[in-house]
C-alpha cells in the first residue's frame, strides 16, 4: 500500500492531489468575501425573530400595538396575520422540519419557538422592538427529560430502516468465551458556526430572491417553492460565501419568516439569527443512550453484536440519530442486532450534525471493541483485523473498497503502536498518567445528481458555473483542480462560480457528497467541452458552453456498501490530581477516495478530529427540566476546544481511488469526527484502567 504525505507528493499528473490553497482565501482574509448578513440592498428592512419563553403551550395574545408604534417598526408578523404556508410535502431529504415553517398556529412544542417577527428600518430599532413585544402564553406542562429507560420510545427509520437483525442474538452470547454489555451516552451537542444563519429576501420582477447562508441553493430553492407554492423556476437563491454549515444550513426558520415579510412588505427583508436563537432554532446532535453487546470466541471472532441507540427528537418532527448504523457496516457476527429508537420530548428538533449517526455511535462501537479486546486479551488492532468482513454485514453487498486494514497498518508504523505495553495505569510522567487509544472510522460515501456548466471564453479562460456549496470545506479549490485537469489547462486559467441556484440543480455539501458529486458534474462537462475545442472550434464572442447532468450516470451506479475508512490514534496525558484529560497527539490514516487538494483535505481531516476531541472531552449542552432551556445558550457557556486544548494533529491518507467515480472521489467531509471520540476515550482508559462511557469525559467524572 503506498501512502502520500500531505502536501508534498502528487497522486496524479495535473493540478489534483497537489496542494493548493483556497481561490477565495485572500478575499476571505482580507474582508473582500462578503456573506448573507453583509451584502447590501437598497431599501433593506430588518426583521428580528421573537421566541417563546415558555416550553409548552398556546399563545394566547401578542400586544403588537405599543411595538407597532416604536420608532421604525414596520410590521409584527405572527400566527394571525403571516401568509400561510405548505407544510405537507416531501423534500430533498424527505419530509421537512415544521420547525421552519413560522407562524402558522398558536401551538408552542418547545422552549425558543419563532412566535413572531418584528420588521423595522434598521436592525437596532427592529430589535428593540422585537425585546419589548409582550406575547401571552397559556403555559403548558412540559417534559424535556431524556434518559434510556423512557417508556414511550419507539424505533423509527430516519434515513435507514430502524431495525436490522440477523441470527440468534441470545445463543450466540451464551456461547461466546468473552462478553462485553454497557451503556453508553452521549450528550446534547451543538454545531454552533461561526457566521449565524442569515437570509435577504426580496421580490425581483416577479421571482423571489434570497440571498442566504446555506449547504445548497438547489436545496433551498426546493423547499421554499414548495412552502410557498411556487414554480421553482421562480424562485433563485444565492449563497456565495458560506462561514461554516455542519448539517444545520438548509431551511430554517429565518428564510421563511424573510420571504413573508418581503412578500408583505413589498422591500427586501434581510433576517439575522443571534447565536442564542440558533441553540432552538438550527438543529443540533440529539443526545444517545446506547447499550452495546458483544459476545466473541477466545480467539475474538465476534459470534454476537447488538447495538441500540435511543436518540430524543421534537414533538413537530422525527429526527433519527441513526447511532447503531455504523455496526451495520463495521464488523460481522453471526447475530447481528442493531436498532435506532427515538423519544419525543418538548424539545427543539434535532438535525444533521457533522457525522450524524457515525460521531455518537461509533463512540459506544468502538470503545465496546476496545473493551472487547481487553477482555480476549488482544492488540485493539488485532482484534479489528479478525473481524474484518468480506461483505456489508446486513446488506450482504460487496465493498466498493474497503482500505482499512491498510489505515491501521500504516497509522500503527507513524504512531508507534507496536511497542505499547497493553496494560492499563502503568505509565506515570509527575502527576500525568500517559495512555494511548485506538478506533476505526467509516462514513458512507455516495453521490447525488448535479448539473454543471462549462465554457470557453474567448480570452482563453474557461468559466464553470455550479450551484455548490463551499461551506468552509474547500470545493470550491477541489473543482477549480478537477476543471483544470479536465480541461488540460492550469488552474489559474478556470474560474468556478458556486452558489446560485440558477446554474441548475446540484447536490448539497452534505453527506460527504458534495465534491465528489459536483466534481463529477464538473469533470464530465469539463471533459466534454476539451473534446469540442479539440476539433479547433473558433471561440465566438460568447464564449463555447457545455452543460453536463450527472442524474443518469450516477443512477446507474451498482449498489455496493459504499464507504470511507480510517483508522484513529490518540495519547492522553490524565492529571491524577485534578482529572484534566490532555490529548497529546493525534493521528488520523483515511482511506477515503482518491484526494484532491491535499491542503484542504488534510485541513477537513484534521477539522474533524478536533472536534472529536471536543466531543470526548468538552462539548455538553445542559438541558434546564425546570424551563425547557439550555444553560449557557452561547459560546461562552457552550464548551468548546480551543488551541490551548490541540496537539498536534496528524491526518493523512492511503492510495484509495474509488473504482465507480470519475476522479475517484468518496467524500471526505465527516469522517474525521468519526471513532476520534473513541481513540480519545480508549486511551484515558489506557492511562488510568478506568473506561468512561459517559461524555464528555469532565474533570469531575475522571476523579
Ligand atoms: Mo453533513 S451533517 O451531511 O452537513
Amino acid at each position: 500500500m503506498t501512502t502520500t504525505t500531505t502536501g508534498t507528493r502528487s497522486t496524479a499528473k495535473g493540478a489534483t492531489g497537489t496542494a493548493h490553497t483556497r481561490v477565495e482565501g485572500r478575499d476571505k482574509v482580507t474582508g473582500a468575501a462578503r456573506y448573507a448578513g453583509e451584502i447590501p440592498f437598497a431599501d433593506l428592512a430588518h426583521g428580528w425573530l421573537v421566541v417563546s419563553t415558555v416550553a409548552r403551550g398556546r399563545i394566547r395574545s401578542i400586544d403588537t400595538a405599543p411595538v407597532l408604534a416604536q420608532p421604525g417598526v414596520l410590521a409584527v408578523l405572527h400566527h394571525e396575520n403571516a401568509p400561510r404556508v405548505e407544510t405537507d410535502y416531501v423534500g430533498m431529504l424527505g419530509v421537512p422540519d415544521p420547525t421552519c415553517a413560522v407562524f402558522q398556529h398558536d401551538r408552542v412544542p418547545h422552549l425558543g419557538w419563532p412566535v413572531a417577527l418584528v420588521v423595522a428600518e434598521t436592525s437596532e430599532q427592529a430589535r428593540e422592538a422585537a425585546e419589548t413585544l409582550v406575547v401571552h402564553y397559556e403555559q403548558e406542562s412540559h417534559d424535556v427529560e431524556f434518559s434510556s429507560a423512557r417508556p414511550d420510545a419507539y424505533p423509527a427509520d430516519g434515513y435507514m430502516p430502524a431495525v436490522a437483525e440477523k441470527g440468534d442474538l441470545e445463543a450466540e452470547l451464551v456461547a461466546s468465551d468473552a462478553i462485553v454489555d454497557e451503556e453508553y451516552t452521549t450528550p446534547e451537542e451543538h454545531h454552533g458556526m461561526m457566521e449565524p444563519h442569515a437570509a435577504t429576501a426580496l421580490w425581483d420582477g416577479g421571482r423571489l430572491e434570497v440571498v442566504d447562508s446555506n449547504q445548497g441553493a438547489t436545496w433551498v430553492v426546493g423547499e421554499l417553492a414548495k412552502m410557498f407554492s411556487l414554480d421553482p423556476a421562480s424562485v433563485r437563491v444565492r449563497s456565495e460565501h458560506v462561514g461554516g454549515g455542519f448539517g444545520s444550513k438548509g431551511v430554517r426558520a429565518h428564510q421563511v419568516a424573510a420571504v413573508m415579510a418581503a412578500t408583505v412588505l413589498h422591500r427586501p427583508v434581510r433576517v439575522v439569527m443571534t447565536r442564542r436563537q440558533m441553540f432552538s432554532l438550527t438543529g443540533y446532535r440529539s443526545p444517545t443512550a446506547q447499550r452495546v453487546r458483544l459476545g466473541a470466541d477466545a480467539d475474538g471472532r465476534l459470534r454476537a453484536l447488538e447495538h441500540r441507540s435511543l436518540n430524543l427528537t421534537s414533538t413537530v418532527h422525527e429526527f433519527i440519530e441513526s447511532a447503531a448504523g455504523p455496526a451495520r457496516v463495521m464488523y460481522d457476527a453471526d447475530a447481528h442486532h442493531t436498532a435506532n429508537r427515538v423519544v419525543r420530548l418538548d424539545v427543539p428538533t434535532p438535525t444533521y450534525m457533522r457525522a450524524p449517526g457515525e460521531a455518537p455511535g461509533s463512540f459506544a462501537l468502538e470503545s465496546a471493541l476496545d473493551e472487547l479486546a481487553e477482555k480476549c486479551g488482544l492488540d485493539p488492532i488485532e482484534l479489528r483485523l479478525r473481524n474484518e468482513p468480506e461483505r456489508g454485514p446486513v446488506s450482504g453487498l460487496p465493498f466498493s473498497s474497503r482500505n482499512l486494514p491498510a489505515c491501521f497498518r500504516e497509522g500503527a508504523r507513524r504512531f508507534g503502536w507496536a511497542d505499547r505495553d497493553p496494560r492499563p495505569g502503568l505509565r506515570r510522567e509527575g502527576r500525568w498518567l500517559l495512555g494511548t487509544g485506538t478506533a476505526a472510522a467509516s462514513f458512507g460515501a455516495g453521490a447525488g445528481p448535479s448539473t454543471a456548466v462549462a465554457t470557453a471564453e474567448p480570452d482563453g479562460t474557461f468559466t464553470v458555473r455550479i450551484a455548490a456549496a463551499d461551506i468552509g470545506t474547500g470545493a470550491r479549490t477541489a473543482l477549480t483542480l478537477i476543471a483544470a485537469d479536465a480541461l488540460e489547462v492550469s488552474p489559474d486559467r478556470v474560474r468556478v462560480r458556486i452558489g446560485d441556484s440558477d446554474f441548475g440543480p446540484a447536490m448539497i455539501a452534505g453527506g460527504s457528497m458534495g465534491t465528489r458529486s459536483w466534481g463529477w458534474a464538473v469533470m464530465t462537462a469539463a471533459t466534454e467541452l476539451r473534446g469540442r475545442l479539440a476539433l479547433g472550434a473558433d471561440i465566438p464572442p460568447e464564449g463555447i458552453t457545455v452543460r453536463s447532468d450527472t442524474t443518469a450516470a450516477v443512477g446507474a451506479l451498482a449498489r455496493k456498501e459504499r464507504h470511507s475508512f480510517g483508522a484513529q490514534f490518540a495519547e492522553v496525558a490524565v492529571d491524577v490530581t485534578t482529572g484534566e484529560v490532555r490529548v497529546r497527539r493525534m493521528l488520523g490514516i483515511f482511506a477515503a477516495g482518491r484526494i484532491v487538494n491535499p491542503l484542504t483535505a488534510r485541513s477537513q481531516l484534521i477539522g474533524g478530529m478536533i472536534w472529536g476531541i471536543s466531543m470526548a472531552l468538552h462539548e455538553e449542552a445542559i438541558r434546564d427540566r425546570a424551563t425547557g432551556g439550555l444553560y449557557g445558550a452561547d459560546l461562552a457557556g457552550y464548551h468548546v476546544a480551543t488551541h490551548a486544548d490541540v496537539p498536534f494533529v496528524e491526518a493523512d491518507w492511503v492510495d484509495d481511488p474509488d473504482p465507480d467515480d470519475p476522479v475517484g472521489i468518496k467524500g471526505i467531509g465527516e469522517i474525521g469526527i468519526v471513532g476520534a471520540a473513541a481513540a480519545v476515550a480508549n486511551a484515558v482508559w489506557h492511562a488510568t484502567g478506568v473506561r468512561h462511557r459517559n461524555l464528555p469525559i469532565r474533570p469531575d467524572r475522571v476523579l
